[in-house]
């Protein structure tokens, strides 16, 4: 079983200025719930109860939202509301939640290695949740990782194909195809150039990592942009050992972007939303 799922969510969110002036980015609303509860709902789903969050500064509101409203609950106990309060109620009545606060943003392996103390020694899963990732009735993204993880007992890496001319936004695996959708990596780079990148296969925020990531994150010299990147962290991982790329099922948006997060809105008011 994996029981913990790590929340990176200390990040600035500059695109959506000024909207996350005050209000961290994970609070927008995609549609009527915020784009950081599909990410725990899908965690959850995937039995991964506790969710650890490594926070910021201006990101209590997000500590407040995984925590009861009393006077929210008084006003609307035995009116009609209630039912609005449903989803996070659920949320609440399934989860525990930790937080951490990351003074410095040195990328998103030193998030990870700073929530090493929510984790512990044991197997864990990652959720960016500026991916939005959604399969209808079918298991979310992690749940489909921890099937897989229970399979290979490595770490798992959700990828997607992208246009060659969008690799240079995310990390890039190659790999050894084992079986349709699934790859054992052999290589991966963070945020290459077109002409460097090894394949079109592109990381998504999903990840399911086994604890030794953390030594090995320690170890890691920052990287692209210069700051500590977790494709490198995996990359010695996969040369030590294994790492699997999995071509999940579902569809992502990518709400880190305006384009991304007003297609992911339109989405799930037609598909999703109860009118
Ligand atoms: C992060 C990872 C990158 C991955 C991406 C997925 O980048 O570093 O490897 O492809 O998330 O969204 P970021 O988008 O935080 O720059």
């Amino acid at each position: 079983m994996i029981n913990k799922c790590l929340f990176p969510v200390a990040g600035y969110g500059t695109r959506f200025l000024p909207a996350t002036k005050s209000m961290p980015k994970e609070m927008l609303p995609v549609v009527n719930k915020p784009l950081v509860q599909y990410g725990v709902e899908e965690a959850i789903q995937a039995g991964m109860t506790t969710c650890a969050f490594v926070t910021g500064r201006g990101k209590r509101s997000i500590a407040d939202h995984f925590d009861i409203s009393y006077e929210l609950e008084h006003q609307i106990s035995g009116t009609g509301k209630e039912v609005y309060l449903e989803s996070i109620r659920n949320v609440l009545d399934k989860g525990v939640f930790t937080m951490v606060r990351q003074r410095e943003m040195k990328g998103l392996g030193h998030a990870i290695l700073t929530g090493r103390s929510l984790i512990g020694n044991e197997p864990f899963g990652v959720l960016l949740s500026d991916d939005l990732c959604l399969n209808g009735e079918g298991d979310g993204v992690l749940a489909q990782m921890v099937a897989l993880y229970n399979q290979f007992r490595c770490s798992i890496v959700a990828i997607q194909e992208v246009p060659e001319d969008e690799v240079h936004k995310y990390g890039v695996i190659s790999g050894e195809s084992m079986k349709e959708g699934i790859y054992r990596i052999d290589g991966m780079v963070e945020k290459p150039n077109k002409k460097d990148a090894p394949s079109n296969l592109a990381i998504i925020g999903r990840y399911i990592l086994t604890p030794d990531i953390f030594e090995i994150i320690e170890e890691t010299p920052p990287g692209a942009n210069g700051e500590i990147q977790l494709t490198d962290a995996l990359q010695t991982q996969a040369q030590r050992g294994c790492v699997m790329g999995y071509k999940f099922k579902g569809r992502r948006f990518d709400c880190g972007s305006v384009p991304g997060f007003v297609e992911a809105t339109n989405f799930v008011y037609e598909n999703v939303y109860d009118k």
